[in-house]
């Protein structure tokens, strides 16, 4: 019981199961910086309110920063008997300056401390991912740009559709990605809050000043209700669940790059550095890193489960579930920056091969809509021009032709309406570049795309 911060009511040890059981210290030091960071900024409110003496404030605030230190260069042992992150700290605390060390607590509980800790540390790593995200748009956009009127069959059902740019399919990844990134900053608004004076749960008798510990600590705002401050954790599930849609953004362009590297596609090669061998087969290189990442997506989604089932029985206000929020957020985090990380790396050292996907652009009659708008120019009705162009589709198929490899005579067998310039709209180019609406696929939309995405990157 020697070093227990609560042992005043307890006449037994605590059993050591007991210890190791509810025991967060293994993974909420992770937290340190934060925990200390609040606590001067708590102390110097202390201060300023008369709750503590200037010379009290200076001892601890100098031994706050010793600990810190002391963490950081590896020194400090954390123990299981220390519970958690929190009572490691005091405990050194008290150990280096005595009895004043126990006039931090004063005014505050854990359970504000948490809530506070975890906001701290969000705020960070929510910026952090952030950048992460845009380090991976900017290589999207540099492979955009690098092959700006590149022709690529565009696909739906994974069936040949319509020829689109290469460019233009890249961006649609930098689209969903500047989704994620205002998911995270709306997220951060609602983090951006400060939970401490909340103590316990009812807030504290004691004349403290909330306002000034947020200002300290850099928090715009603070709780308006110290019960919710202490038990909600929709902080942290809006953060795994942007974070899962980035997971589930960057799973789809793994599945794509896995696709694409293969033999069949042959579309791009992705660097040696970023793939691996196979220990029988001497020929392979193996994309594992779209597929780890692909794979990861699912651990992040059971993340965003375990939080959501963790919350949902919980009856107000704290309850020691909550301490399960810590180690799926955390891996979360380490998961979704990782895998940001290494897919910016990996799209810089990628190469694509044009040539075939020049050549696939026109291949199974992507330019068959194209056809249909022609007609529809010259006065058809969609639904017939639908028709007719399916009939020289079924016509191409039996031939073993493509539509462009059609005679005028064969044209015009179906329709009358088709004149020789057919054949300036039977080309992949010409049929990216008529569509030429907001956000489709004509070059110069997608040159628009890209100069709006490369004034968004510089923030
Ligand atoms: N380790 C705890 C957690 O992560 C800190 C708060 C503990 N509060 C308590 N009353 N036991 O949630």
């Amino acid at each position: 019981m020697a070093g227990k911060l609560w042992k005043g009511r307890f006449r037994e040890a605590t059993h050591q199961m007991v210890e190791s059981f509810t025991a967060s210290i293994r993974f909420d030091q992770r937290l340190y910086k934060y925990d200390i960071e609040g606590s001067i900024a708590h102390c110097r409110m202390l201060v300023r309110q008369k709750l503590k003496k200037d010379e009290e404030a200076d001892v601890l605030i100098q031994a706050l920063g010793e600990i810190l230190r002391e963490i950081e260069h590896g020194l400090f042992t954390f123990e299981d008997s220390q519970e958690d992150v929190h009572m490691a700290i005091e405990q050194r605390l008290i150990e280096k300056v005595g009895e004043v060390g126990g006039k931090l607590h004063t005014g505050r509980s854990r359970n504000d401390q948490i809530a506070l800790d975890i906001r701290l540390f969000l705020k960070e790593e929510i910026h952090s991912t952030d950048q992460d995200v845009r380090e991976l748009q900017r290589s999207l956009v540099a492979q955009a740009k690098a092959n700006l009127d590149l022709v690529m069959p565009g696909f739906t059902h994974l069936q040949h559709a319509q020829p689109v740019l290469f460019s233009h399919h890249l961006m649609a990844y930098y689209e969903m990605f500047r989704r994620d990134r205002l998911r995270l900053q709306s997220c951060l608004e609602r983090v951006n809050v400060s939970p401490l004076g909340s103590a316990a749960l009812a807030g504290t008798s004691l004349p403290i000043d909330r306002t000034l510990t947020a200002e300290l600590l850099g928090f715009p705002a603070v709780s308006r209700n110290s019960i919710d401050a202490v038990s909600d954790r929709d902080f942290v599930i809006e953060f795994t669940a942007a974070a899962a849609l980035i997971m589930m953004h960057l799973s789809r362009m793994s599945e794509e790059l896995i696709l694409w590297s293969s033999s069949e596609f042959g579309y791009v090669e992705l660097a040696e550095a970023f793939c691996t061998g196979s220990s029988i087969m001497p020929q392979k290189k193996n994309p594992d890193i779209p597929e780890l990442v692909r794979g990861k997506s699912g651990r992040v989604y059971g993340h965003l489960m375990s939080l959501l089932t963790m919350m949902k029985g919980l009856p107000l206000a704290y309850n020691r579930d909550l301490q399960e929020d810590k180690e799926p957020l955390f891996d979360t985090i380490d998961t979704v920056r990782q895998s940001l990380m290494i897919m910016a790396r990996l799209w810089e050292h990628l190469s694509v091969n044009r040539e075939r996907l020049e050549e696939m652009a026109t291949a199974g009659y992507t330019m068959a809509t194209d056809v249909a708008e022609y007609l529809v120019l010259r006065g058809m009705p969609f639904r017939q021009a639908h028709g007719t162009v399916g009939r020289m589709v079924q016509y191409c198929l039996e031939k073993g032709k493509e539509l462009q490899e059609l005679t005028m005579d064969e044209f015009n067998s179906f329709t009358k309406l088709i004149a020789k310039d057919i054949f300036s709209i039977l080309d992949a180019k010409h049929s990216v570049d008529s569509r030429r609406a907001i956000g489709s696929t004509s070059l110069k939309q997608v040159e628009e795309a890209i100069a709006l995405a490369e004034g968004e990157l510089t923030t």
